[in-house]
């Protein structure tokens, strides 16, 4: 039975939800499933995964720099095995911009890491107004007023299509099948 590391950088834990709901996914179709915090893993839960899923959230314009940190300390062992990255962000709720090749952020999140992983996806994220401090929500009112996105500050807008998560999580699932086992 392969073993499935899924690892997030979630800051108000949408991202969290997402890896969530891909644990599931992979532990319905019968492989072992552990889900950490990027900032926690090392290299022995690395060595034992068979697949590797790296999910992480932008915040002004980045993901946080562990991300990409992480992602280039281990470059050597998540390439030695299949990996799979993906990135929530709001941005991606354009359909000009929920692909890998056409989302801004996982395109120069690939260029600052310097490789490019097996499997990508990008997410929609969620915006919880109430929740944001007053900075934050009226900085993302401005953006969402500038992209003509929702501004409303007592709104919650979830954005993410759950039908691409479960579509990416299958995929994860038919490409561990088709792979000999690496350990
Ligand atoms: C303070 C703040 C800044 C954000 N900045 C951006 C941004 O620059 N671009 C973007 O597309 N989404 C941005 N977002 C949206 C988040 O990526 C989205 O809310 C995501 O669901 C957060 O995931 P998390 O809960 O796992 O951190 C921002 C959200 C917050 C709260």
């Amino acid at each position: 039975m392969p073993d499935v590391l899924i690892l997030h950088s979630s800051i108000d834990g949408h991202t969290l939800t997402i890896c969530r709901r891909l644990h599931s996914i992979i532990e319905a179709a019968g492989c072992g499933v552990s889900l950490l915090e990027i900032g926690v893993c090392g290299e022995d839960a690395l060595r034992a995964a068979d697949l590797v899923v790296i999910g992480a959230s932008i915040r002004y314009g980045r993901h946080r720099p562990g991300v990409a940190e992480f992602m280039r300390r281990h470059q050597a062992l998540l390439m030695g095995r299949p990996n799979a990255f993906f990135s929530v962000n709001v941005v991606a709720r354009k359909p000009a911009k929920n692909q890998p090749d056409t989302n801004p952020y996982l395109r120069s999140f690939l260029r600052q890491i310097g490789w490019r992983p097996q499997w990508l996806a990008v997410f929609a994220g969620r915006i919880d107004y109430p929740r944001c401090s007053y900075i934050d929500r009226q900085m993302i009112r401005l953006i969402m007023w500038m992209t003509k996105g929702p501004t409303d500050p007592h709104g919650v807008f979830e954005f993410t299509d759950w039908r691409q998560v479960e579509a990416f999580g299958q995929n994860l699932v038919k490409a561990l099948a088709a792979q000999p086992e690496q350990k």
